[in-house]
């Protein structure tokens, strides 16, 4: 998964050095950065025209913060790189004005000519960046009350579960729906519940990643463990004809 990820990234970048990518956090995208570092280390994948924007950040963490967003994303791939610091976009858990803090993330990403490339993980409530489950879509990067089952699933970065933050401040689905390319990543068997949803269920916000289905251009990756719940006649294609 991480290596077909890294492929998909890779090629953006040599297709279109000036290229805006569309950045995640959490477990399921660290290999794949890893894996990215390893070719910018070895055969030179250059980052420096590049520009990032991530999904989310926690409400109330610093970008010092180890915690933080700001710090996992320096911490796991932008030290080990040659990004330019001014190209790298993450909304500010620290804002006083949430509200203004998106509207000018949502501006800046359009003033940087659009996500080309959107990297994305699903929670298990088949939320994507933190829209979680909700009776509507949100459209713009806005606050967000993290849902009890994402705060339970976070915690783990946590020493305890008091400490996970509970509200946000993440992309809206607007947001995402405009890169022009999404790839969405899952793997683990806790994810098949989620990814079954995205790709078979009804287009909902009660499973934020269903709207993926109206995309123009997304392509899915998963585990074994995550395609589990998923009719056989998708799961068996050949991997070289789904890519
Ligand atoms: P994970 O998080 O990669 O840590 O499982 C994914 C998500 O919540 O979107």
């Amino acid at each position: 998964m991480s290596a077909e990820a890294a492929k998909i990234v890779a090629g953006q970048i040599y297709l279109k050095p000036d290229s805006v990518l569309g950045l995640a956090t959490g477990s399921t995208p660290l290999k794949m950065y890893e894996t990215l570092v390893a070719v910018h280390e070895t055969i030179g994948l250059d980052f420096s025209r590049v520009t990032t924007f991530n999904l989310d950040e926690y409400i109330g963490l610093s970008a010092d913060n180890p915690q933080s967003y700001h710090y996992f994303m320096h911490e796991n791939f932008f030290r080990h790189i040659n990004i330019k610091p001014e190209n790298i976009f993450i909304p500010d858990g620290t804002a006083e004005n949430v509200g203004a803090e998106g509207l000018k993330y949502d501006r800046l990403i359009r003033s940087k000519g659009g996500i080309d490339l959107q990297i994305l993980g699903i929670g298990q409530n088949a939320h994507i960046g933190f829209n979680e489950p909700d009776i509507k879509f949100e459209a713009t990067t806005h606050k967000v009350k993290l849902d009890d089952e994402t705060i339970k699933a976070n915690s783990r970065f946590f020493s305890n579960v008091d400490e996970v933050p509970k509200y946000a401040i993440s992309m809206g689905i607007k947001t995402i729906m405009l890169a022009r390319r999404v790839v969405l990543l899952a793997n683990g068997k806790n994810k098949s519940a989620a990814v079954y949803k995205a790709i078979c269920g009804s287009v909902t916000p009660e499973a934020p990643a269903s709207i993926l289905q109206l995309h123009q251009d997304v392509t899915i990756i998963l585990d074994r463990q995550a395609a589990a719940d998923l009719p056989k006649k998708i799961v068996d294609v050949p991997i070289t004809e789904i890519l």
